[in-house]
């Protein structure tokens, strides 16, 4: 690029510049300095009271200006998504410490009101939800301080009458019982604002706090500007920009150790993932317990036969003498009457592969025969099995199908071949060729998809899963080992069911398979924040006097995974097959939990005991779904004041957070909590994975390489979604049942998980432009794999334009060597990438040109092998 065309860029720039700063108030603007201030907090019925707390100013209260306008400064986490999280007739008092109070009814029918706290009103702290207990509605909340107690007022509608009661509190936390009163105090003012008469609470405050509210919002509006960037407006971004050069100049001195677990994955039962995906049953619905209670009750299909179809099937289901008190119902079929399984979208065969049946079954009366096929829709039987069923008690019975072709729609027809009546349950159909070879096991292609990603560790079972839908769904790993009909099904909260076939000993058995550390993430006592049974989302944890047994099992899990076959749980495991310990080092205690004192308060006791129990155990601690806002920062101010020694961080966020926070993590403390970055992915609108997204994951995990001594872990999510039963996008692999696909963002993680190190270089980046937004899209990371003696060198090129980039390897390299150099690139919105691996020579010094929006990894020999 010629000096003039440089300069005509660089002005361009500076307007561009200038004009965003114009635009969002950069360095943010300071207004005419009133001294104090007329202050109003309101909000509005919009989105169903989902928008949160909102503030005016004025200096004459007749004159206001919005802030934002209506930007929402406080957020209601109570109750479900979706329905709840409302913020319903908020009330903001100021007490005599200068605390900011605000308390807010949570909808129109609980017996619950929320109250947070805040010294600034940008800033708030734990939400809770008090319950006084006249056990009605709390509506219309207004608090105010008398005697040094806070006296709260409400009204209570229940049942058509109204009453007003009031309760007192001197912390928030304990409250009196609930005394009737006339009626309530009128502390709320009407404002009017333009055209609108708004209800709120008047304060006259110093002008810096209406000041810090403006600056907080333009912040955030500048913020989401950045985050907002995509590629598809960099044609007129980088108009003008023909190609960027950059200096690398590695400093083989500046290393630092990094973890050896960075790379991992996150595996959750949500698309499908473990019945109908990983697991490799074929038959769905086996044990007849599918249940409308596993959809809520919104899908009067989905029942004890959900994928069954017989002649009157509803007269067949019986629960007395089940195989097991955790399976209850199973089937009488009757002679002749045949009984039909679809599979998971019918049931996928290949050639020459040996798939076994097994049934369990018994008799009322003479012994029967079932004819077992695997048919297809017009009749034709692959093959077929027939099993005598010569016991009056429950026997399990197994044959095995040879199959010929590959088809991928059979079914599987169970036919009673005489006149007494059989009872049939735990219908199971395996291909013989699981991952491993293991019986009960792993659908194999899925399965080395996932063992090619090379990832360093396995986090399961979620997510939500692991915090479950209410107390009751919490996810309960002792009724997921042993014989499978001894194993408790469950409700999936993703709305489907859990036969739990695929279980914590499959689980620990796949990570053993793949080199993985096991990650198990066991609930903090507290189910999901966004539960909507069993009362007030995450408010209800597991009761007080329920929590000794509950932590039990925790430690229970950890000797079951790490005591010698002769401690109690040890021997279960060496029973199920497994006499060797599976070196369980990690265990997560909490999935982004919304903090509060219900879960505090069991973190800390579970924490405690694990620590004095098993101090060789890593507890992984939980700061809340975001990278920033009320849930990190009070999870990261318990985990500092507990010491955990590591944190799950989680965020979802744009492919423009990426971009502009790779310094996320530079100013970490390297004296607190390590990270796992447990869930994270770039969503772009409309939730593509292209190579837009997996190139922005690409530039923040060469980040995430650089504080590899802070960061520990990390792990995509989701991992798995089989199409037409996705509940999340997007996801790393993609699947059916004969064909797995996996993503752009699926090969970043591979490239980084096949290419991981353990000592991190420094570099010394120049790039030939001061062009903030061209420097913070090219990333390059420089590490070392001690056992293979390699240096691998990724550069991210996040530009339209090509960069050519000299690099100095230094001491690093000091002979010319062979590499091995793989581009992955295409345009943004491709849902496939380019692919290209080929062998090089190198030496210390290396020339390349990046392609336009593309991920190149050098592995280099350090000696010639
Ligand atoms: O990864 C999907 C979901 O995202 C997880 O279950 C949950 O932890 C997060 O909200």
């Amino acid at each position: 690029m010629d000096q003039l065309q440089q300069f005509k860029n660089q002005l361009i720039i500076v307007l561009k510049m200038t004009l965003l700063a114009l635009l969002f108030a950069i360095p943010v603007k300071t207004l005419a300095n009133p001294g104090k201030a007329y202050l109003f907090a309101y909000t509005k019925n919009e989105n169903r009271s989902r928008n949160g707390l909102h503030f005016a100013w004025s200096t004459d209260k007749v004159n206001w200006h919005k802030i934002g306008p209506e930007h929402g400064f406080l957020f209601s986490d109570y109750g479900r998504w979706g329905s709840q999280k409302r913020l319903v007739q908020p009330f903001l008092f100021q007490d005599t410490n200068g605390l900011w109070h605000a308390i807010w009814s949570v909808n129109e029918s609980d017996t619950a009101f929320a109250h947070a706290a805040s010294e600034d009103l940008v800033h708030w702290k734990r939400q809770s939800y008090p319950m006084p207990s006249n056990g009605s509605n709390v509506l219309e909340p207004v608090v105010f301080m008398k005697d040094d107690q806070y006296v709260i007022q409400y009204k209570s509608d229940n049942n058509g009458s109204t009453e007003y009661f009031q309760i007192t509190t001197s912390d928030f936390k304990s409250y009196s019982k609930p005394q009737k009163i006339d009626k309530i105090q009128t502390l709320k003012t009407e404002v009017v604002i333009g055209n609108e008469t708004l209800t709120g609470t008047l304060h006259q405050v110093d002008w810096k706090v209406i000041q810090g509210l403006i600056d907080a919002k333009d912040l955030s509006k500048y913020k989401q500007s950045l985050h907002a960037e995509t590629t598809a407006e960099d044609a007129t971004r980088f108009d003008g920009l023909e190609s960027v050069s950059v200096a690398v100049k590695v400093q083989p001195e500046q290393k630092k150790q990094i973890s050896d677990k960075l790379m991992g994955i996150f595996f959750e039962d949500i698309n499908y993932a473990a019945d109908g995906g990983l697991y490799a049953e074929l038959i769905q619905n086996r044990d007849f317990e599918y249940h409308p209670s596993d959809k809520q009750y919104r899908d009067k299909n989905w029942n004890h036969f959900f994928a069954w179809t017989s002649k009157n099937i509803e007269s067949k289901l019986d629960s007395v003498n089940p195989i097991h008190e955790n399976n209850k119902y199973y089937l009488i079929l009757n002679n002749g009457e045949s009984l039909t399984n679809e599979g998971f979208d019918a049931i996928p065969l290949k050639a020459d592969e040996k798939y076994n049946f097994s049934i369990s079954a018994k008799t009322y009366g003479n012994s029967n025969k079932l004819l077992v096929q695997l048919v297809d829709d017009a009749g034709k039987v692959y093959d077929e099995v027939n099993i005598k069923v010569n016991a009056s008690s429950w026997k399990k019975y197994q044959k095995s199908f040879k199959i010929k072709e590959t088809v991928a729609d059979a079914k599987l027809v169970i036919t009673p071949q005489n006149s007494s009546k059989v009872a049939v349950d735990m219908v199971s159909l395996f291909p013989e060729n699981t991952f491993h070879n293991h019986k009960n096991g792993l659908r194999k292609d899925l399965a080395q998809v996932i063992a090619d990603l090379h990832p360093q560790f396995v986090r399961f079972p979620g997510g939500c899963v692991a915090h479950g839908d209410g107390v009751d769904n919490i996810y309960d790993w002792k009724s997921t080992i042993g014989p499978l009909e001894t194993r408790k099904p469950n409700r999936n909260l993703w709305n489907y069911h859990q036969t739990v076939g695929l279980g914590y000993y499959e689980y620990f058995q796949f990570c053993e398979d793949i080199n993985a550390a096991p990650v198990p993430v066991i609930a903090a006592g507290v189910p999901c924040q966004n539960s909507g049974t069993g009362g007030a989302g995450q408010q209800c944890g597991i009761p007080m006097e329920e929590m000794d047994a509950y932590i039990q099992d925790i430690l229970d899990l950890i000797e079951w995974a790490n005591g010698d076959a002769a401690t109690e749980w040890g021997k279960k495991r060496a029973a199920a097959g497994h006499p060797k310990p599976f070196n369980l080092k990690y265990i997560g205690i909490g999935n982004e939990d919304l903090i509060t004192d219900v879960f505090e308060e069991r973190f800390t006791m579970i924490f405690n005991a694990i620590q004095e129990k098993h101090p060789e155990i890593t507890v992984i601690g939980t700061v809340g779904p975001f990278y920033e806002g009320t849930d990190y920062d009070e999870g990261w101010e318990i985990a500092n004041r507990l010491a955990v020694p590591m944190v799950d961080e989680h965020y979802y966020v744009p492919p423009g957070w990426f971009i502009y926070n790779q310094d996320y993590y530079d100013a970490y403390d390297r004296n607190n909590a390590k990270v796992y970055l447990g869930e994270y992915a770039s969503h772009l609108p409309g939730r593509p994975s292209n190579i837009e997204t997996a190139l922005s994951e690409a530039l923040y995990l060469a980040a995430v390489e650089r504080n590899g001594d802070i960061v520990e872990m990390t792990s995509y999510a989701p991992l798995l979604a089989k199409e037409h039963h996705t509940q999340w996008t997007p996801d790393l692999i993609y699947f059916n049942n004969t064909e797995v696909k996996p993503t752009t963002d699926y090969y970043v993680q591979q490239l980084y998980g096949q290419n991981a190190g353990t000592i991190y270089y420094n570099s010394k980046v120049l790039v030939d432009t001061d062009d903030d937004k061209v420097q913070k899209r090219i990333g390059v990371s420089v590490v070392e794999d001690e056992k293979d003696d390699a240096i691998i060198v990724k550069y991210i090129n996040m530009l339209p334009v090509s960069v050519n980039v000299t690099t100095n390897l230094g001491t690093l390299i000091t002979s010319e060597t062979t590499a091995e150099k793989t581009v992955f690139s295409g345009k943004p919105d491709a849902k496939e990438a380019s692919l290209q691996t080929e062998k090089i020579k190198t030496t210390a010094n290396q020339n390349m040109e990046l392609a336009p929006y593309s991920f190149t990894v050098i592995r280099i020999n350090k000696t010639n092998k």
